[in-house]
C-alpha cells in the first residue's frame, strides 16, 4: 500500500473529490479538506454534492475502506506528505484570475503541516503564479516547510473519473527535480507521457490547451457561417477537416458555442496575462467574439420565424453546459434563456439531471417565471418551438413525429445539430440547425 499520506484541498470541489477518491481507490490515505462545511458533512455521509459519473461508488468504496477522510479542519493535513491545491480560479471582473483560494490554500497548508511537505498547485493559475507561490511562502518564512509544484488538471466533467484512471498525460513543473519525481511517482499508469518540466511550462500548457480547444470550436463555428450561406453542411465538412490526423476529430462540432467553468474562464484570463506582459492576442479574442455570435444567433433563428418573442412560449431542452454533467457554471443555456426571458417569451425547460428542486433559489430570483417539464415531451406540447441547447443523447433519441404533434407550431431550433434536416422537412417541421444551408435535404 502506498505509503505517503495526501491532503486535497478544495476536496469537495469538482476536481478535488475526483483527486481525493482516485488516489483513495489506489490505497493512499487520503483527507480531503474543503472550507464549504455543509458540503464536507454530505461527504462524510456519502452524498455527492453534484453528478459525476462512477464518482458516488468512489467515493463510498474509500469511506468504507477508510482510507478517504473528509475534514472542515485543516489541522488534519498536519502529517500529510503531499497536498493537491484543487480550489476555484474564478474570473475577475474584466477575465483575469482571483488567486485569493490558491494563496490562501497554499499558506494554509504550509502552516499546518509537521515536516516539509510538497504542495502540487492541480487549479488552472496564470503563468508565473507557481513562482509567485514560493516567493509567497519565503516572504511567510515557510519555504523550509512547503516546495511549490505546478501539476496542472486536464479532466473534463461528465468523464472525470474515467480522465483520472486514463488521463492523455501527466505535466508536472518543478524547481526541484526530487518534489516532481514524487508526484510522477504517485500515479503515471504505464505509457502515459509525463513531461517533467518548469513551473511556466507547465502551467502555460493548461491554458494553451483550453485556448486551443476553444479556438477548434469557434473555428468551426466560423465556418458554419459560411456553410448556412453558401448551401454547405457544416457537419460533412467537420467531418472531412477531423478525419485530418493533424487536425483530429473532437471540438469540432458547429453550434450555440463552448461554455462550462473552463473555457471561457481560461481564455479569459489568457488574454488578459498577454496584456499585462504588453502584447495583444487577436486570435483569442476572436474565438471570444465567435462564441458570443453563436448564442444571439439561436435567438435570431427563433425571432426569423415567430418575429417578436413577447408571448411566445418556447421550449429550451438542456441546461448544463454540456451532457453528462448537472454544473450550470458559466453555462451558454442561461444567457440564451435570459434573452428570450427579457423579450417577453414564456419559457419551459427541461433537462435530464436539473429540475425545478435542483435550480439555484438565486436562479429563481432572476429568472422567477421559468417553467419546468419532466420530459422532452412535456415541454414540447403546446408550444411555438423548441430549442436544443445541450446535446444529450437522450434528445437525440427524440421521435421527431412525436415531437411534431405536440408542438403548435412546428419550429424546431437546434443548437446542437442533433438530428437529420431532410427527416425533419419531410415531416414538415420548420427545422433550423447551425451551419446546414437552406438547400440541405430539400
Ligand atoms: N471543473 C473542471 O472541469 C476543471 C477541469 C480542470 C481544471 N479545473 C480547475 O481546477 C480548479 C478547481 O475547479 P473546480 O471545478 O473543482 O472548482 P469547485 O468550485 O468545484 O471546487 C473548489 C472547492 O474549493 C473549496 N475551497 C476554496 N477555497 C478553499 C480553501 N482556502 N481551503 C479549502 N477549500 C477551499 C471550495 O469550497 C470548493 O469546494 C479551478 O482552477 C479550475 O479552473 C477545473
Amino acid at each position: 500500500m502506498p505509503d505517503l499520506i495526501v491532503g486535497i484541498v478544495g476536496g469537495g470541489g469538482h476536481v478535488g473529490l475526483v483527486q481525493a477518491a482516485g488516489l483513495a481507490s489506489l490505497g493512499y490515505y487520503t483527507i480531503a479538506y474543503d472550507l464549504n462545511s455543509a458540503r464536507i458533512r454530505e461527504l462524510q455521509k456519502g452524498i455527492i454534492p453534484f453528478y459525476e459519473p462512477g464518482l458516488a461508488e468512489l467515493v463510498r468504496s474509500g469511506l468504507k475502506c477508510k482510507l478517504l477522510e473528509f475534514t472542515g479542519k485543516i489541522e488534519r493535513l498536519r502529517k500529510v506528505d503531499l497536498a493537491y491545491i484543487c480550489t476555484g480560479t474564478p474570473s475577475l471582473p474584466g477575465g483575469r484570475t482571483e488567486l485569493l483560494q490558491v494563496e490562501n490554500a497554499v499558506t494554509a497548508v504550509a502552516r499546518a503541516v509537521q515536516k516539509r511537505a510538497i504542495i502540487a498547485v492541480k487549479s488552472t493559475v496564470p503563468v508565473g503564479t507557481a513562482r509567485r507561490l514560493s516567493r509567497l511562502l519565503q516572504q511567510q518564512r515557510l519555504s523550509e516547510k512547503a516546495v511549490i509544484v505546478s501539476n496542472p488538471e486536464f479532466l473534463s466533467e461528465g468523464s472525470a473519473v474515467d480522465d483520472f484512471w486514463h488521463p492523455s498525460r501527466i505535466i508536472i513543473g518543478s524547481a526541484e527535480p526530487e518534489a516532481a519525481e514524487i508526484v510522477a511517482g504517485v500515479y503515471a499508469p504505464p505509457h502515459v507521457p509525463v513531461i517533467k518540466t518548469g513551473w511556466e511550462n507547465a502551467e502555460m500548457i493548461k491554458y494553451g490547451a483550453n485556448a486551443f480547444l476553444a479556438l477548434k470550436v469557434s473555428f468551426i463555428n466560423l465556418l458554419a457561417c459560411l456553410c448556412e450561406k453558401s448551401g454547405g453542411d457544416i457537419r460533412v465538412v467537420s467531418k472531412g477537416l477531423g478525419l485530418d490526423p493533424r487536425i483530429g476529430p473532437s471540438f469540432l462540432e458547429a453550434g450555440a458555442g463552448f461554455s462550462g467553468p473552463c473555457l471561457e474562464k481560461d481564455l479569459r484570463s489568457l488574454i488578459g496575462q498577454f496584456q499585462d506582459a504588453g502584447e495583444e492576442a487577436p486570435l483569442l479574442e476572436a474565438a471570444l467574439y465567435i462564441n458570443q455570435r453563436q448564442r444571439y444567433l439561436v435567438v435570431s433563428r427563433l425571432k426569423e420565424n415567430l418575429g417578436e418573442l413577447k408571448g411566445k412560449k418556447i421550449a429550451v431542452l438542456g441546461l448544463s453546459f454540456k451532457p453528462g454533467t448537472d454544473d450550470l457554471r458559466e453555462t451558454h443555456t442561461l444567457p440564451v434563456i435570459e434573452q428570450l426571458v427579457f423579450a417577453g417569451a414564456e419559457v419551459t425547460v427541461h433537462d435530464p439531471l436539473l429540475g425545478m428542486m435542483s435550480w439555484p433559489r438565486q436562479m429563481s430570483a432572476f429568472l422567477p417565471d421559468l417553467r419546468w417539464a419532466s420530459s422532452p415531451y412535456e415541454a414540447a406540447e403546446g408550444k411555438d418551438a423548441l430549442l436544443i441547447l445541450t446535446a444529450w443523447p437522450e434528445y437525440r433519441d427524440l421521435n421527431p413525429a412525436k415531437l411534431k404533434s405536440c408542438l403548435a407550431n412546428p419550429l424546431v431550433v437546434d443548437g446542437r445539430n442533433l438530428f437529420e434536416p431532410s427527416e425533419m422537412a419531410a415531416l414538415g417541421i420548420d427545422y433550423r440547425g447551425v451551419g446546414i444551408g437552406a438547400e440541405v435535404g430539400r
